[in-house]
């Protein structure tokens, strides 16, 4: 069932290339890789680009956006030498949803077979979503015989009831569509779709961690992505919509200095938690509309952790509610992984780990070769995971856009076969 065992064949990418988009709030990357053996990757070709049109993980100007992905892609083609047509791509707005399903079918024959469980998934695949969102994932992650769930794999089983449940992660049609627009304007397909944190999980997590439950943690610049993995298997997935740039606005605000400087004394003095040490150290802040005269303040360092701390400490918050309320908090264990560009400020891991309660490591990408220092980092997370979905093909159902546009609601329709079937 899980990441490993994953029997679902998919077609070979051409010529052994995989093009993986991140369009990121406040960067877009591209990566251009080789297929090795054994399902690892070797990059090519890296294009990175400011962005520009993208708010909250979503294209928010589409002409803006155009400009940053051509450029992006196309500085990762010459590097490549290779040209690119279908690109993976993330989904980090559009706020993708978490749902879980169950189907049943009954077995006719003595027990079940692969054509029971074909019928079970073929069931949970016809679920239906409201015209305003699309499927962009529906995992498989458990069944159940006859009312006894926790079953791996259910082949060869005796039981009369056949149960499937399946992940479902829905996000806005506009956001998908959009998405669709932005890459075709750069002469790309999208080969398939991959939500940030699941994408940022597959990179950073190692397979203990997916096999006996963890959760990555993706601190980007708009976002904050949070993904459940148990049993091999993605099982949660959830976002807020807080991340670096907001830390970032509050410096420039609560210190009246440009947001280019408020971001540069944020990665340069900027501290999640405070130390003593603090007080003493005085740092240097132009004032905004006095850049010119080269006017500037100096203010101790405390008042820039004072200003940075209480934003971490509310998107950690925000994350250890969201866990708790999504029922899975007991599945993720004690382990958690941060990565992100924005989990690079110093104490971050040990303001985690406080509020959080658990054992908290920071994450970036494993099992990519050809990643240097500068893109092996952890803001690099969600790409790396793009390409590794691409060959590492994840036991999933396959979601086409036709499917995902039909109209009634999944819960309708699964209460509706319930009622009919059982
Ligand atoms: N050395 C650093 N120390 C602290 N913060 C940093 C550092 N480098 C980058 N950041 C912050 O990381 C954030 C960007 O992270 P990342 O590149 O992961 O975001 P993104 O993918 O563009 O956005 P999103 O995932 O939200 O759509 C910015 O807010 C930036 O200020
Ligand atoms: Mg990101």
């Amino acid at each position: 069932m899980g990441f490993n065992s994953a029997k679902k064949q998919k077609r070979a990418p051409r010529g052994g290339i995989v093009a993986a988009l991140d369009v990121g709030s406040t960067k877009v990357c591209c990566f251009i890789a080789r297929v090795e053996d054994a399902g690892s990757v070797r990059i090519l070709g890296i294009g990175h680009q400011i962005a520009t049109g993208v708010r909250t993980g979503a294209i928010v100007d589409m002409e803006a956006a155009e400009t940053c992905i051509g450029a992006a892609v196309h500085q990762a083609e010459q590097q490549a030498g290779d040209t690119i047509r279908e690109v993976i791509v993330n989904m980090s707005g559009g706020f993708p949803v978490s749902h879980s399903f169950n189907a049943e079918v009954s077995v006719p024959g003595p027990e079940v077979t692969e054509h029971d469980v074909h019928r079970a998934l073929n069931h949970a695949r016809s679920l239906q979503v409201a015209p305003d969102s699309r499927i962009v994932h529906a995992i498989p992650v458990g069944f159940a015989l006859d009312g006894n769930r926790g079953i791996r794999d259910p082949k060869g089983m005796y039981g009369e009831r056949l149960g499937v449940n399946v992940h479902v992660i829905t996000a806005s049609a506009g956001a998908v569509r959009n998405l669709q627009i932005g890459a075709a304007r750069c002469h790309l397909e999208i080969d398939s779709m991959v939500v940030s944190p699941y994408a940022s999980g597959l990179a950073c997590l190692v397979e203990d961690e997916m096999e006996l439950g963890a959760a990555c943690i993706d601190m980007g610049g708009g976002t904050t992505t949070i993904s459940v993995f148990c049993e091999g298997n993605l099982v949660w997935t959830d976002c807020i919509p807080v991340g670096g740039s907001h830390v970032t606005n509050d410096i420039a605000r609560g210190l009246t200095t440009p947001v280019a400087h408020a971001e540069r004394m944020k990665t340069l003095h900027g501290s999640a938690m405070a130390t003593a040490a603090d007080e003493r150290e005085m740092i240097d802040v132009p004032q905004v509309g006095e850049e010119e005269r080269g006017t500037s303040n100096s203010v101790p360092k405390s008042f820039l952790v004072r200003i940075i701390q209480p934003r971490l400490e509310e998107i950690f918050e925000l994350v250890r509610q969201r866990l708790e309320q999504s029922g899975h908090a007991k599945l993720v264990g004690r382990r958690v992984v941060l990565t992100g560009g924005a989990c690079q400020l110093p104490n971050t891991r040990e303001l985690a780990q406080l509020i959080l309660d658990k054992q908290v490591r920071l994450g970036r990408p494993l099992r990519i070769a050809g990643l240097n220092e500068t893109h092996g980092g952890p803001a690099y997370s969600t790409a790396a995971g793009l390409l590794l979905h691409a060959v590492r093909n994840p036991n999933e159902l396959p979601v086409s856009g036709h499917e995902a546009a039909a109209s009634s609601g999944i819960l309708g329709r699964v209460s509706l076969w319930l009622r009919e079937n059982l």
